[in-house]
């Protein structure tokens, strides 16, 4: 076969995906989940913010650890309004114990953002699209999905690492299948209407039988943002912050590895999505 006509990876897992196969892969996970469905306290509620919440805790944090920080973070901050007017500190206190505090510090950023937005004397609503939830600090393709499938039974496909293992090792996809094509397989097997049970079935599925260890699965070598990156410095001056506190501007750029004004442009950044200000000569967190 010549190169011309060899089919590419992405169309060469869509091929394999025929009726029958989707068919084996839905019945096969819906019967597990009907046996061994985990009753997590995030699945009791379809508000949108307290999903939100329970997916940035989830999202480098294991569930075990997760669960009663869950139900602590809703108690002192039930609401949008709460938690956008919540002093950092506060917010940082409840969060102890999940680590990358940087996730703290953005999804108190996301709920301001979103009451500022909010009409006046309305109550402050998560958006209902994906491009909306994308544009909020902390909230990324995956987080923004998840959060319209299990608040609202949207159809959308959401692949965190329970779910591309699930579909690797069922449909027999290669590991090294880029996140494009997985989330296009991801969709087509997506039963319509179910949204919500469909990916809570994948999740622990994936968690309890097709484990990393179960299937020889790696996670994609990317994680987080390329070093080097715009991201990769927003995140190292949020650190750098939450780790020391407020910092001299002309400090920044030896403490980045920048030029001044590209030290410059990453407060900037930050400061746009409300997460740092600069107020005389001082950076800090807001
Ligand atoms: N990991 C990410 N989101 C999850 C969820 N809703 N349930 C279980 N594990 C998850």
């Amino acid at each position: 076969m010549s190169l011309d006509t060899a089919p590419s990876p992405a169309r060469r897992s869509e091929s394999v995906l025929d009726a029958a196969a989707v068919r084996r892969l839905r019945r096969r996970v819906l019967t597990w989940y009907g046996r061994h469905a985990r009753d997590l306290p995030w699945r009791h509620t379809a508000d949108p913010y307290a999903i939100l919440v329970s997916e940035v805790m989830l999202q480098q944090t294991q569930v075990p650890r997760v669960v009663p920080k869950f139900a602590a973070f809703l108690d002192r901050f039930p609401n949008l309004e709460c938690l956008a007017a919540a002093p950092l500190a506060d917010v940082l206190t409840l969060w102890s114990g999940l680590g990358y505090n940087n996730r703290a510090v953005r999804l108190r950023a996301c709920a301001q953002a979103v009451v500022t937005a909010a009409p006046q004397g309305k109550p402050a609503e998560l958006p209902r699209s994906v491009g909306a939830l994308e544009t909020l600090p902390g909230v990324g393709p995956y987080t923004a999905r998840a959060l319209l499938v299990f608040a609202h039974n949207v159809d959308l496909a959401a692949v965190d690492s329970n779910v591309r293992r699930v579909l690797i090792h069922e449909l027999g996809l290669p590991h090294d299948l880029s996140q494009l094509s997985l989330q296009r397989v991801a969709e087509r097997v997506l039963p319509r209407g179910q949204a919500r049970d469909w990916h809570n079935a994948l999740m622990d599925y994936g968690a309890a039988v097709l484990t990393g260890r179960a299937t020889g699965i790696t996670p994609p070598t990317s994680q987080g943002p390329f070093p080097g990156s715009r991201r990769w410095y927003r995140s190292r001056l949020l650190k750098l912050l939450l780790a020391h506190g407020p910092q001299a501007a002309v400090d920044l750029p030896r403490a980045l590895g920048l030029g001044r004004q590209d030290a410059s442009a990453v407060v900037a950044a930050l400061a746009h999505d409300g997460l740092v200000e600069q107020r005389d000569d001082t950076v800090r967190l807001r």
